[in-house]
């Protein structure tokens, strides 16, 4: 198992030597390394099991440091960094020639954000180099938002992981690129659609089979390893009644004879969103052979939990 603290200087001590460190941000633990260096890049890839074709998200303390690694940074993408930055909010915007390709998967935009987290803001100022970091989890798995799951699955493999504490959003951020005044939303995330279109025109781009430049965009992605299925979860329960469920409810608590989880009691998206990871993983360890679950309502954040709940159950 790796060693769990907050010793910025540890970290970025193993960092500078090109080896892993799990970061916690305010969205979810990211696995990061040098985004400068290919061989720090190499160990991402290889620890996650993540396809070579899948582009890592860089960390940066502020827009000045953002601009450095890009050629351009239109108008409309400053504005929406100054408004969301630090935030969960990531911009794809075209890399200078200085950055590995590695890093983009040969494409020709990085993704870039400045995270909101004391801990890996202070990380990040002590280095003075960015930091790529997926979040920290086997490719295809749900996301970590504690130390303590960043450890379960990648202990082994990794040295160490700073523990800045429950990642209080409890979603990816919100992907977007910019194209002719036009904001195109390619993940749904901590910064909600509605915040987005008092700056502009929103295109939420689909969900494909296989999409070339964003494989979080895949329809199976996020995904416990039990089954899920989401719906009414009344109906659900009578027809699913013979067999050994768990319940992944919204707000209403269910009595069952196995394990039941409501996000949120009071019917608040946010802390829905805080707790969906860490409910299917919860759910995903007990001792049983399926998840029933329901879709939240459908805005603001919620629609990023929809997102994710539908991706979890594609099969
Ligand atoms: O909240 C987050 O974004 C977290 C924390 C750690 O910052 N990071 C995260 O990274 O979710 P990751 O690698 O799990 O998801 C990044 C997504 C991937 O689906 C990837 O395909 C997409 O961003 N992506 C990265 N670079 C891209 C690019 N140049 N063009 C299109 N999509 C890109
Ligand atoms: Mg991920």
């Amino acid at each position: 198992m790796a060693e769990i603290g907050t010793q910025i200087s540890k970290a970025s001590r193993l960092l500078e030597n090109n080896e892993l460190v799990a970061i916690p941000t305010e969205t979810v633990y990211g696995l990061a390394g040098n985004a400068l260096e290919p061989l720090a890049l190499a160990k991402i890839y290889t620890t996650k099991d993540r396809p070579s074709f899948d582009p890592l998200i860089t960390h940066v303390t502020n827009i000045a440091d953002a601009s450095a690694l890009v050629h351009t940074f239109p108008a409309l993408a400053q504005k929406l960094a100054e408004q969301f930055w630090p935030g969960p909010l990531t911009l794809l915007l075209p890399k200078r020639e200085h950055i590995p390709d590695v890093l983009t998967s040969g494409l020709d935009k990085m993704a870039i954000r400045v995270p909101n987290h004391p801990m890996s803001l202070n990380l990040l100022k002590q280095i003075r180099f960015p930091l790529a970091a997926p979040s920290a989890n086997p490719f295809g798995y749900v996301s970590p938002t504690t130390a303590a799951h960043v450890d379960q699955q990648l202990g082994a493999k990794i040295s160490y992981i700073l523990d800045g504490g429950p990642a209080h959003i409890g979603l990816e951020s919100t992907i977007v690129s910019i194209e002719e005044e036009v904001i195109y939303v390619h993940r749904l995330g901590g910064i909600d659609i509605e915040m987005l279109r008092t700056f502009g025109e929103v295109n939420v781009l689909p969900h494909t089979k296989s999409h070339p430049d964003a494989p979080g965009q895949l329809d199976s992605h996020y995904a416990p390893r039990k089954k899920i299925i989401i719906g009414d979860l009344e109906l659900l329960l009578l027809k699913y009644s013979d067999m050994k469920t768990g319940i992944l409810s919204f707000s209403k608590i269910y009595p069952h004879p196995n394990k039941s989880i409501a996000l949120s009691p009071d019917g608040d998206v946010h802390e829905a969103a805080e707790h969906l990871f860490s409910a299917l993983r919860t759910l995903d360890a007990e001792d049983i052979d399926l998840i029933l679950g329901e879709y939240v309502p459908q805005k603001g954040i919620g629609r990023a939990i929809n997102d994710r709940l539908k991706r979890a159950s594609f099969i």
